[in-house]
């Protein structure tokens, strides 16, 4: 892989998705060749996954098929556009990565890691990240901005009690991998988180 693979990470409500459209004016206006995608989606078949993931109809879906889905998801994504993009030399930043399978199904969940690394292992054939960013807001103040909940959102409606799981499950990851994982206070304002994202990425000379 001759480019960088940057992936941003948090609870609902974090302000990641304003943070991926900072970044890519960022990275438009200095001239920098990216590819700035999402998961769950990116390609035409990850999106229809997702929209069976996030129907909120589906509601006797079970965590191991969500979980796989997820992965399925990933694979296509990262087949199609991202390990072309990485081997063409570029930044890649995708909003989630595997960590949200990890914070989400194999903690939140209850899988447990070992399922969510097996699942994943044939998913993303050792594609790891170069950086995570982790916009680190706890849950009850992110849905506080934000002034709750998205009522057609399955995942989002899951509750408090899950999402604290979800934090809870990102701090433990942050733990395992300390190197790779770096948080950025989300709860500060948006230029200021801005600010510290560009400073990062260039600190490691992954961005110019
Ligand atoms: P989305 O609307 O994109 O949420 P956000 O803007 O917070 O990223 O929906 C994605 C949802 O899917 C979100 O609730 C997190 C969840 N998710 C998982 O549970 N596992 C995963 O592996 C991924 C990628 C996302």
């Amino acid at each position: 892989m001759k480019g960088k693979l940057i992936t941003f990470e948090g609870c609902e409500g974090c302000g990641k998705s304003t943070q991926v459209r900072l970044l890519q004016e960022y990275l438009q206006t200095t001239n920098q060749q990216f590819l700035m995608t999402r998961e769950p989606g990116g390609t035409k078949i990850s999106e229809k996954i997702r929209s069976i993931i996030l129907d909120k109809d589906n509601k006797e879906m079970v965590d191991e098929c969500e979980a796989l889905l997820y992965a399925s998801s990933r694979c296509q994504l990262l087949k199609e556009r991202v390990l072309p993009a990485l081997d063409r030399g570029e930044i890649v930043i995708i909003d989630r990565y595997y960590d949200s399978s990890f914070a989400y199904q194999a903690y939140a969940r209850g899988l447990g890691y070992d399922f969510v690394a097996a699942a994943n292992n044939f998913a993303i054939n050792n594609a790891q990240p170069d950086i995570t960013i982790f916009f680190d807001i706890d849950p009850y103040h992110a849905f506080l901005r934000k002034g709750g909940a998205d009522s057609t959102d399955r995942l989002e409606l899951a509750g408090m009690e899950f999402h604290n799981k979800v934090y809870n499950g990102y701090r433990a990851l942050m733990e395992k991998f300390p190197q790779r994982i770096i948080a950025i206070d989300a709860s500060m304002s948006v230029d200021a988180i801005h600010n510290d994202v560009i400073s990062l990425l260039k600190s490691k000379g992954f961005i110019q």
